[in-house]
C-alpha cells in the first residue's frame, strides 16, 4: 500500500467513524439527529443534570442548546448561579466541550464550580438542523456565513438565556466562537446582557494563519468559488471535501498522516483516547459560504462581511460596492475580556492575535487579561489533559471577578 492510498484510507476511516455515530436517515447529507440530543448522547454528562432547549433565530433556524444548571455536588450553593454560555468553533459542535473527564472538561468544571452552564450548537451542526420552513437538504438552508451567526444566532441565544435566568451572562468562545462575539461586541450588540467574555484561541484577523490544510482549503475555495457554492453544505465527511483533502495531501510538504496537526498546529497535550472520542462526534458540517467567508479573511487579512465578489451583489446586500468591515476598535473599552492563545496554534497565530490586541490598545487595563501558553495549539485549549491548570482555573478566576 503506497503512502497516498494509506492517507486516503485514513481519511475514509475517520469518515466511517463519523458515519457510525447515531445519525439516522443519513444519505451522506445532514439529517436531523434523533438520538435524544447532546444530554442523553454524551456519557460524560450522565451524572450531571442536563436539559435540552431550543432557540429559534430571527431567520428561522432552530438551535439546540443544553443547560447544565449545577454540578455533581448538587444545588446546595446559596445565591444565584451566574449563567455561562459556551460557543464552539467551526466544523465542531457543543460535544467538543464534553469529551474530557469531568475535572478536565470546561463545561462540567464550570458546573461544579457554581456556574449555570449553557452550551449552544451552531446552525448546520448535527443537533441544529431544524428550521421553521427549510429542510437541511435544501440548498437555501445553507445560505449563510458567520455574519448570520452575529446577526441572528448570538442575539437570540443571549436573549433566551437572559429570559430564562434574569441574569447577565458570561461568555466563553473557542475559535469561531470568539470571532462572532468580537464582531457582535464591535457593533454594540450583546454587551447589555454580558458580564464578561473569555476568548480561547481568538479568531479575528487570520491573514497570518500557518495551517497548511486551512490555507490550502482557503485557496482552493477562492479559486473555485462557483463550483463550491453549488455544494451548499460543507460536510467534511462527504465526497467533495474528501476529494479536496486528497488533492491537498498530494502536495509533498503537507503531512496528512497527522491531519489534526496539519490543521490545528502541534498540540502538546492531547491523549490518544481524546482524539478518538473527538473523531466519533466531529467534524461537523458548516455552510460552504461560511468557509468561503473565512477564506476571504485569510486572503485579505481584514474582517469584513461576506464578499459576493460582485459589485452589484454587494450593493444589493450592503448598499456599498465593498462589504462593510467589522471594526475591532469599536469593541466597548469596558467589556471585561480574557484572551488565551497558544504559541503552537496554526489557526489563531501570534501575529494575528497581536493585530487584535493593537485594536484593543485603548481597552481599560483592568478589563483585559491576556494569557499566552507557549506549547499550546488550537485543540489543547478545549481538550488538553492539563487545560484545567493551564487555562480553565485562571479563566474561572477571571469570571468570578466580574
Ligand atoms: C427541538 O426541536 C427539534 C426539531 O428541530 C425537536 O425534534 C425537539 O423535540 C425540540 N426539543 C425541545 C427540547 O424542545
Ligand atoms: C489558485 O490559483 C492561483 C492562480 O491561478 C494558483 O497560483 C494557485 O496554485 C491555485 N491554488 C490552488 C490551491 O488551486
Ligand atoms: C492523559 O495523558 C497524560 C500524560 O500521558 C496522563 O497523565 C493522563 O492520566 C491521561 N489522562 C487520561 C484521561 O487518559
Ligand atoms: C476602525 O475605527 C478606527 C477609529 O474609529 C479607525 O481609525 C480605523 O481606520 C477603523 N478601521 C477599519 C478597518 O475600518
Ligand atoms: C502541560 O503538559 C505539558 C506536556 O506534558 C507540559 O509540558 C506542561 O508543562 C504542562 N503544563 C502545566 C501547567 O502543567
Amino acid at each position: 500500500m503506497d503512502k497516498l492510498t494509506f492517507i486516503f484510507l485514513s481519511i475514509l476511516l475517520c469518515g466511517s467513524a463519523v458515519a457510525t455515530r447515531p445519525r439516522p436517515r443519513t444519505t451522506g447529507r445532514a439529517t436531523l439527529a434523533d438520538d435524544g440530543g447532546v444530554c442523553s448522547a454524551i456519557v460524560g454528562v450522565q451524572n450531571y443534570p442536563c436539559h435540552e432547549h431550543n432557540v429559534t433565530t430571527g431567520d428561522g433556524y432552530i438551535l439546540s442548546l443544553q443547560n447544565i444548571p449545577f454540578g455533581q455536588s448538587g444545588n446546595a450553593a446559596t445565591g444565584p448561579r451566574p449563567p455561562v454560555l459556551l460557543h464552539h468553533g467551526v466544523l465542531t459542535d457543543a460535544v467538543t466541550w464534553l469529551l474530557s473527564p469531568p475535572e478536565q472538561s470546561l463545561a462540567l468544571l464550570l458546573a461544579d464550580n457554581g456556574f449555570d452552564v449553557w452550551l449552544v450548537n451552531a446552525r448546520g451542526t448535527k443537533y441544529s438542523l431544524g428550521h421553521t420552513s427549510l429542510s437541511s437538504n435544501d440548498p437555501a438552508f445553507w445560505d449563510w456565513s458567520w455574519d448570520e451567526l452575529v446577526a441572528y444566532d448570538l442575539p437570540a441565544t443571549f436573549q433566551y438565556i437572559y429570559d430564562q435566568t434574569s441574569q447577565k451572562l458570561h461568555y466563553v468562545g473557542h475559535s469561531m466562537g470568539t470571532l462572532i462575539a468580537f464582531a457582535g461586541f464591535s457593533k454594540g450588540q450583546l454587551v447589555d446582557k454580558l458580564r464578561s467574555a473569555a476568548m480561547l484561541c481568538p479568531i479575528a484577523y487570520i491573514g497570518h494563519m500557518t495551517s497548511p490544510i486551512a490555507t490550502n482549503v482557503a485557496q482552493t475555495l477562492l479559486n473555485q468559488t462557483s463550483y463550491w457554492l453549488k455544494i451548499a453544505e460543507f460536510n467534511p465527511t462527504d465526497e467533495a471535501v474528501l476529494q479536496l483533502l486528497l488533492q491537498i495531501c498530494k502536495q509533498k510538504h503537507i503531512n496528512c498522516l497527522d491531519l489534526m496537526t496539519s490543521y490545528t498546529g502541534q498540540n502538546c497535550c492531547l491523549n490518544s483516547s481524546i482524539i478518538s472520542s473527538f473523531l466519533k462526534n466531529e467534524p461537523q458540517s458548516t455552510s460552504t459560504k461560511n468557509m468561503i467567508h473565512f477564506a476571504q479573511m485569510a486572503q485579505d487579512g481584514m474582517i469584513k462581511m461576506y464578499d459576493y465578489g460582485d459589485v452589484k451583489e454587494n450593493v444589493k446586500h450592503y448598499g456599498t460596492p465593498v462589504p462593510p468591515s467589522y471594526n475591532m476598535t469599536n469593541i466597548p473599552n469596558d467589556v471585561p475580556l480574557f484572551l488565551a492563545y497558544g504559541g503552537k496554534d496554526a489557526l489563531s497565530v501570534s501575529e494575528d492575535v497581536k493585530l487584535l490586541l493593537d485594536s484593543l490598545h485603548e481597552h481599560e487595563q483592568d478589563k483585559l487579561v491576556v494569557q499566552y501558553t507557549e506549547n499550546y495549539a488550537h485543540a489543547d485549549f478545549i481538550m488538553g489533559f492539563n487545560a484545567t491548570q493551564v487555562v480553565y482555573d485562571p479563566l474561572m478566576a477571571f469570571l468570578r471577578l466580574h
